[in-house]
């Protein structure tokens, strides 16, 4: 067809109200929750961008197959298709079913790592560090420079740096047990990472035997940015890119709620047979059975169904094309953003738009709170607060000061980003307004999700 508007490519059957609040409403609202915005109740939310985390919509399809859920205990019908839809992707030998990504980390991490092991990663998302952290080990981020610098164009600014990657290998011959690349690489601005760039880290861990793990919660939007961007990949399907990447690795973590197109679910698939059974046993001793690992059956049916939704073409040109429509919006406006736009998400450069704000008072919280107030839509900060505190208890700046806004998949269509544009519009013709803030008191790790702050004057 000739036609160039790229449109939501789904049409609404079921509506979920979504619920206006006044600005002074949402000063109160915000008070209360201590001016953490993961403590703000979800109703008095209008656009919910926190997260792309099993906040989409399921198809027909999806809810037609939980009706075929099998509850087994064990070896239900469900798994093994489940276990079929993975296997097709991946090609990876044993699938292990978690109820989120953080699961499949844990349990990874308690086989595999000990104290004072290093991972290389490109950037490890909070909870993979937290848990790799929480058994002794060092989880240790190599993206390539360029990866850290919002406003330099790259076409795959997620790559692991490869140099620097051999180094840590030819340097600690026995303390690196795995490599992990997170594709898209989140905490980095959502960027995919090249099929070289995972080649090449392949050669590199073959040379040394140590095995590569995907982190692979956006395995669908990584693979369809190749196929844009990388010569040789235009004329193959997201499937066999898929399949390409996952090809070159040993094994993989995977939060569902996000390319699983469900509410919930995730799984560690595994090649290695002792591993897998080591890894088994620790999922009985917490998740459940291995036909189910902490799932209801009718979940591993929508899971079935949605990983390969995740890989059509044409929600997938939706998908990154809403996310870049934003993104060309705010660059037009002189709103920095790391730029290109990423698979799930915006990313603003608070550091970039709120100079006068210190990193020690948190610029991207401060952001953040402010489209709260103005507009009712909730990002997530990626900045100090999150990554600030270390293990040994001292403070140090975040590499970047961002917010992201994530969009939740088919869930929200053009007015709504037409929306955000405009609260993001106006949040930056008063940007000078905006205050810093202090933390008044905090969780020793992942504190963000529950530290109450402060702002450090008064919020008019
Ligand atoms: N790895 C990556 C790259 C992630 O983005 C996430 C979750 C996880 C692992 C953990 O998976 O939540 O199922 O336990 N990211 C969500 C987010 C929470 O908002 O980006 P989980």
């Amino acid at each position: 067809m000739h036609f160039n508007t790229i449109i939501e490519p789904f049409r609404i059957k079921v509506v979920e109200p979504i619920r206006r609040t006044t600005r002074a409403q949402r000063v109160k609202a915000l008070k209360k929750a201590h001016y953490n915005l993961f403590l703000l109740k979800g109703e008095d939310v209008l656009i919910d961008l926190l997260t792309d985390s099993g906040t989409g919509a399921m198809s027909n399809e999806q809810w037609a197959g939980m009706m075929r859920g099998d509850e087994t205990y064990a070896g239900a019908r469900s798994y093994y298709r489940f276990e079929s839809a993975v296997q097709e992707i991946t090609g990876l030998k044993h699938i292990i079913p978690t109820h989120q990504g953080r699961a499949a980390e844990r349990i990874l991490a308690g086989v595999a790592l000990k104290k004072g092991d290093i991972v290389p990663n490109n950037t490890h998302f909070d909870t993979t560090r937290a848990n790799f952290e929480n058994v002794g080990a060092i989880a240790l981020d190599i993206p390539i420079p360029e990866g850290k610098q919002p406003d330099v164009i790259h076409p795959f600014k997620g790559n692991i740096d490869l140099e620097k990657l051999a180094g840590v290998l030819k340097n600690n011959p026995d303390n690196v047990p795995l490599v992990m690349i997170t594709v898209t690489n989140n905490s980095g601005g959502g960027q995919p990472v090249s099929m070289a760039n995972i080649r090449a880290a392949s050669k590199i861990c073959k040379s040394h035997n140590v095995p590569l793990f995907l982190d692979c919660c956006r395995y669908a939007e990584n693979a369809f940015f190749i196929k844009l961007r990388e010569d040789g990949y235009a004329d193959k399907s997201p499937l066999e890119i898929a399949q390409e990447m996952f090809s070159y690795v040993d094994g993989a973590t995977m939060s569902a709620k996000k390319d699983g197109m469900s509410n919930i679910g995730g799984f560690l698939a595994l090649n290695d047979d002792e591993l897998a059974q080591n890894c088994k046993t620790q999922l009985i001793l917490t998740e459940g059975f291995p036909t189910y690992g902490g799932l209801a059956g009718y979940d591993l049916e929508a899971l079935a169904v949605g990983f390969k939704e995740a890989l059509d073409e044409d929600y997938l040109r939706y998908r990154l094309r809403s996310v870049e429509y934003l993104g060309e919006r705010l660059i037009e406006s002189g709103i920095p953003i790391v730029q290109p736009t990423g698979g799930h998400a915006i990313y603003i450069d608070a550091k970039a738009m709120l100079p006068h704000i210190p990193q020690s008072q948190y610029p991207a919280w401060a952001l953040g709170n402010a489209l709260y107030i103005e507009g009712g839509v909730r990002g997530v900060e990626i900045g100090s607060v999150m990554f600030g505190l270390q293990p040994d208890g001292s403070e140090k700046p975040a590499a970047m000061e961002l917010v992201r806004l994530a969009f939740p998949r088919r869930t929200y269509t053009q007015s709504h980003v037409d929306y955000l544009a405009e609260v993001l519009l106006y949040v930056n013709s008063l940007k000078e307004t905006i205050q810093g803030y202090k933390i008044t008191q905090a969780a020793p790790v992942l504190r963000h999700f529950s530290a109450r702050l402060e702002p450090v004057g008064n919020i008019t």
